[in-house]
């Protein structure tokens, strides 16, 4: 079998750890365990920088506590308007994140409106979210600016992705730099909800990798969906060669002596997916001069393509029993709802809806 549910000892202690917190006082359950929680929205194909700044060190803490990781869909009603296209693409971040190493044995993976309690959350959070507080949101504001019409689901966005957080009682959240300042309004609003209703919410911490936590772009800016200057993680070989053969660089000639090479867009991709030493080289290389741009992309396409070799291969495979993932989905939907439905409760008795 390609994908195994969660087996009896996780379902055993993650049973075990929902009896407990659901009795537990909120100030107790801030020392159980580390739980970990993150999403990723099924917007477009996953890139190198999804990988290593978010999907990477998720992977990593999930052997280090209880990791919820889900494919955040409602989010991605914000900005993707095609409904096919959004069912295709959570399959899409499912195949792609249990090809990277995310292991549905020891986490808990769901999709997330297959846990519509997280909407209920939002609206009792939005009601004690000051306007000013998402107006300083850099995310809303850069997309603002980069010309995407804005709706208000996207400026009210950081409101569910605190409801997200909230509602699984997480102490750790993995993700980019970009997203820190959304970890820090749930905790704003958090603390708010904790002085009006007494204490209901774990404050959660932003957990961001520094040597990953901004990926560059094929253009030298932060790599993202919204900006067209991904490198996907999987895909056909000849256009990705293409995009990394087609990296931007500057017109000095192959002879000069390159003082900046650590600043070299493929220099610094050299040093996520190939080995230290290599990297090194090729930078000590470029550094001397008489080393041309395109050998060097040349090297970096190769330690790329052999860095996802295995994942690939996994991911081949997995997409053969696409009906295995959506029962892994589901399993993950059914744990990861039972911890839903106890937080909202104790949120709904907390404010007086109940
Ligand atoms: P995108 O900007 O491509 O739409 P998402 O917003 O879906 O990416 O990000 C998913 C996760 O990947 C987040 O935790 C985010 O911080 C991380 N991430 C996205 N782009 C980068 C990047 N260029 N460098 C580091 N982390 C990133
Ligand atoms: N906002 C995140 C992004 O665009 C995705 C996300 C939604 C998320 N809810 C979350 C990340 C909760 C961490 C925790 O990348």
């Amino acid at each position: 079998m390609l994908i195994r549910s969660l087996n009896p000892t996780m379902s055993a202690r993650l049973d075990l750890a929902l009896l407990w917190r659901c009795t537990a006082p909120v100030n107790l359950i801030a020392l159980a365990p580390m739980r970990i929680l993150s999403g990723i929205q099924p917007s477009g194909a996953l890139h190198l920088g999804n990988y290593f700044g978010m999907m990477r060190p998720a992977i990593d803490l999930q052997e280090q506590g209880e990791a919820y990781y889900f494919i955040a869909n409602y989010h991605s009603m914000t900005s993707l308007f095609d409904a096919n296209q959004r069912r295709k693409n959570v399959l899409d971040v499912a195949l792609d994140f249990i090809a990277c190493g995310l292991d549905p044995e020891r986490c808990v993976f769901f999709r997330q409106s297959d846990v519509p309690e997280h909407t209920e959350l939002t609206w009792m959070l939005t009601t004690l979210t000051p306007m000013g507080l998402l107006e300083r949101c850099h995310s809303y504001k850069d997309k603002v600016a980069k010309g995407l019409s804005p709706n208000h689901g996207l400026f009210a966005y950081p409101v569910l992705m605190a409801a997200d957080i909230l509602i699984y009682d997480s102490h750790v959240v993995p993700v980019g730099r970009d997203q820190k300042q959304h970890v820090e309004v749930t905790r704003d609003i958090a603390i708010k909800f904790n002085q009006t209703y007494g204490d209901t919410f774990v404050i959660p911490e932003p957990r961001i990798r520094e040597s990953t936590a901004l990926v560059a772009g094929t253009d030298g800016q932060k790599m993202s969906k919204s900006y067209g200057n991904t490198i996907e993680i999987f895909g056909p070989e000849k256009p990705l060669r293409k995009k990394i053969m087609s990296l931007v660089m500057d017109s000095r000639p192959m002879e000069e002596p390159k003082p900046d090479a650590d600043q070299n867009i493929a220099i610094q991709l050299l040093k996520l997916v190939g080995s230290t030493e290599h990297a090194q080289e090729c930078e000590d290389r470029l550094r001397a001069g008489g080393y041309g741009y395109g050998d060097l992309k040349k090297a970096l396409f190769e330690a790329y393509w052999s860095y996802f070799e295995p994942m690939r291969q996994r991911r081949e495979d997995l997409a053969k029993n696409l009906d295995h993932v959506e029962e892994v989905l589901r399993l993950g939907a059914e744990k990861a709802r039972s911890v839903a439905c106890a937080v909202n409760r104790r949120a709904r008795q907390a404010c007086g809806l109940e």
